[in-house]
């Protein structure tokens, strides 16, 4: 081999010194050309018109923003809504994203009834959802809407009170028995493994799969949670094929793959169980008001036998999605509560008296009648959900212009938003 000189440049294994001055202009001063024209353009202009973090060329924000999770939303959801106010933009390479805190500003996206794609961020999930309700759109999202709404009626959520009863007692006990050992009690892992059980079993059905394997599932689904997160903040790992040569590509493979093999196993035990009922099956009515069937998922199931437009991969998606967006918000939800409560005795006391009113002191199961009478205890839920709300944020990929309740026009297709 000849030794490389001044002359001889070689990078990639390629001569740099014989590459015509032709390619180097495509290579180099095209996309640079490029550069110039877009950054002057009416749609950059625009999106700098909002205030928002200095940028680099290319680069965006993202050197400010390579940081970990919680502190990549600290910094989207606390900082810089502090310094830029209520709307703001930020650069993610050559991609905007326009963050809203405003409620006013947020009333005619989350209003509309034609402002319902999703962001390509939501896609990282695809692998574990595919075309679930969370990452479809237009007719396919409202048909999809309409088949699954029946199953949040609020009868038939009631009818899974018995689950929730027992789930809350064992969750009680074990907070019990734990505190009798010590004084400090993590609330978190206890919370979520109730709502884990109650989201399985009013889901997906009774007693369906050995606790192992649940746990195992759920070790599987909070994993490809945590390499979403990764990917959410690595921008460069959301370009799919190169994240695909990652190690953390072959780890998410297999756990998507090991959680996804879970949720075939189920859907079909219960398939087999419910062609072992068919007479129930055949009736509607039955359907909404058995106690011993599952929602969400008989409701898809039956949906496929009536040949409706959803496929086994589409049932497998769903009942994935429901999982995810199902356990951790609650669980989040129950343990900020019960955190509040405990950081509040004077709140805690009207908590404890209107329990007293409504069940005196009898240990009976709590009816959907009572949970009617627990007006105090709702509003402690619902004030822990304003002020520690689980899902930091959501977005929207905007498809027209917005004219918002501030006269602030937003002339742009790329819309994102945080809350
Ligand atoms: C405190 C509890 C919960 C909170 C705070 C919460 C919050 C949210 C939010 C903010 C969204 C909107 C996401 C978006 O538009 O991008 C959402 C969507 C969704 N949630 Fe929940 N959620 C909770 C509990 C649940 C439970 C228990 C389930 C399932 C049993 C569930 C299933 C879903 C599904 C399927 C979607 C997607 C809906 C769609 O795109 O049409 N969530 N949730």
């Amino acid at each position: 081999m000849e030794p490389y000189t001044i002359r001889r440049v070689i990078m990639f294994g390629i001569d740099v010194c014989r590459i015509k001055w032709s390619t180097w202009f495509i290579l180099f001063i095209v996309p640079i050309i490029f550069y110039c024209i877009w950054i002057r353009s009416l749609f950059v202009r625009l999106v700098n018109a909002l205030p928002g973090p200095k940028q680099f060329p290319l680069l965006g924000n993202l050197l400010e923003l390579s940081v970990d999770y919680d502190e990549f939303l600290r910094i989207l959801t606390s900082d810089w809504v502090r310094k830029y106010g209520s709307i703001y933009r930020a650069w993610f390479t050559v991609h905007p994203v326009i963050f809203i805190a405003s409620p006013e500003l947020l009333e005619p996206i989350l209003g509309s009834h034609s402002l319902i794609s999703k962001p390509k961020e939501y896609q990282l999930l695809k692998a574990f959802i595919g075309n679930s309700l969370a990452l479809i759109t237009g007719d396919r999202w409202k048909n999809r809407r309409r088949l699954l709404t029946p199953a949040f009626h609020v009868q038939h959520v009631n009818s899974f009170v018995n689950i929730f009863n027992e789930k809350s007692v064992d969750t009680a006990r074990q907070m019990e028995h734990a505190l009798d050992v010590r004084d400090e009690l993590d609330v978190f892992p206890i919370v979520t493994q109730c709502a884990l059980d109650i989201l399985c079993e009013s889901s997906i059905g009774r007693k369906t799969r050995s606790q192992e394997e649940k746990d195992l599932y759920f070790q599987n689904l909070h994993k490809v949670q945590m390499v979403f997160m990764e990917r959410l903040v690595k921008p460069w790992l959301g370009i799919d094929w190169l994240f695909q040569l990652t190690n953390l590509g072959c780890l998410n493979k297999h756990y998507v793959a090991a959680a996804r093999s879970f949720t075939d196993a189920v859907i079909r035990d219960r398939r087999e169980w419910l062609e072992t009922q068919d007479d129930i099956v055949n009736h509607e009515e039955h359907l909404y008001q058995s106690r011993e069937r599952p929602a969400l998922l008989d409701i898809l199931l039956k949906a496929s036998e009536d040949g409706e437009m959803i496929s086994e991969d589409d049932i497998k998606d769903e009942v994935n999605l429901f999982m995810v967006a199902g356990h951790e918000t609650t669980a989040i939800t129950l343990s900020m509560c019960l955190y509040l409560i405990a950081k509040h005795p004077e709140q805690q006391k009207l908590v404890m008296q209107e329990l007293r009113q409504v069940f005196d002191d009898s240990t009976r199961p709590c009816s959907v009648h009572d949970l009617g009478q627990l007006r105090y205890l709702e509003c402690c839920l619902k004030e822990t959900l304003r002020l520690y709300t689980p899902v930091p944020f959501i977005m929207r990929y905007l498809t027209e212009d917005v004219q918002t309740g501030f006269e602030i026009f937003i002339h742009t297709i790329e819309i994102h938003m945080l809350n």
